[in-house]
C-alpha cells in the first residue's frame, strides 16, 4: 500500500494505540541514550517530547507505509504555558513565540526512512493544516542544536534561523512558508 500521512483522530481507537506505540518505538530509536536515567525521568522526558502532544490527536500525524509506521510529527498549534513550564530552555525563546512562531512540532522518523522526503511531507501537511485554521497561527518554530545536522532539513523547508541562545537554536517559519522578514536574523 502506498504511503498515507494520517492524523490520530482519524483512525480507529484500537488501530490508534497499536501506532502510538510504534511511533513510541521511534522516539525512543531518536532520543538521545536513555538508558542512564531512571524509569521516572524516562518517563518525564517521554511525557515532555511525544506524550503531551497525544491530547491533540487532530495535529499529530503518522506516516505509515505497507502496515508500517515510519515517521511521526507531533504538532502544537500553539505553544501553551504547559510546554513552557515542561521545557524551561523555551523561556529564551519565548518574545519571538508568543509574536511570531506560536506554533511548533517535534518529529522523527525510522532510520531507514530518511532522506527520501518523507520527513518534508509531514512537515507541509502540517503546515496546510494550520494554514486552515481560523485564525491560522501566523508561525511555526522548532528548537534544535546550532550544530544539528537537521539544520539543513529545516532550512530546506523554509524555516529561517532566527534566534541563538548558547548551544540552541530557534528556527522558524511563516505559514506561507517564507521566512517571516519582520523578525531580524539575529543568527
Ligand atoms: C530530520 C528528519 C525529520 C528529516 O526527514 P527526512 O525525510 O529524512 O528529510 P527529507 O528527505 O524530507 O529532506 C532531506 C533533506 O534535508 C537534508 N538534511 C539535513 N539534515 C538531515 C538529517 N539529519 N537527516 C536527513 N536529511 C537531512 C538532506 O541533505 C536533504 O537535502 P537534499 O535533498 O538537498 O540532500 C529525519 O531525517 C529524522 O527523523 N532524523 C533524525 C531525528 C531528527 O533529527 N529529528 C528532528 C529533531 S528537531
Amino acid at each position: 500500500m502506498a504511503l498515507q500521512l494520517v492524523t490520530l483522530d482519524s483512525i480507529s481507537a484500537s488501530e490508534r494505540s497499536e501506532r502510538i506505540n510504534s511511533a513510541r518505538l521511534i522516539f525512543e530509536e531518536t532520543a538521545p541514550p536513555l538508558s542512564s536515567l531512571s524509569p521516572d525521568a524516562r518517563q518525564a522526558f517521554f511525557q515532555k517530547y511525544f506524550g503531551v502532544y497525544l491530547a491533540t490527536p487532530e495535529s499529530f500525524y503518522l506516516a505509515i507505509e505497507q502496515g508500517f509506521v515510519l515517521g511521526y510529527l507531533a504538532g502544537a498549534p500553539q505553544t501553551l504555558p504547559l510546554h513552557f513550564s515542561l521545557n524551561p530552555y523555551l523561556e529564551q525563546f519565548r518574545t519571538e513565540i508568543e509574536s511570531h512562531y506560536p506554533a511548533h512540532l517535534h518529529m522523527n522518523l525510522t532510520a531507514a526512512a530518511r532522506g527520501m522526503g518523507l520527513g518534508s511531507r509531514l512537515i507541509a501537511e502540517f503546515m496546510t493544516d494550520l494554514g486552515k485554521r481560523a485564525p491560522a497561527p501566523r508561525g511555526v518554530h522548532i528548537v534544535t542544536s546550532k550544530d544539528a545536522e537537521n539544520v539543513r532539513f529545516y532550512l530546506k523547508n523554509g524555516f529561517g534561523k532566527a534566534k541563538e541562545a548558547g548551544t540552541l537554536l530557534l528556527m522558524g517559519r511563516d505559514q506561507h512558508g517564507s521566512e517571516d522578514s519582520t523578525v531580524p536574523n539575529q543568527v
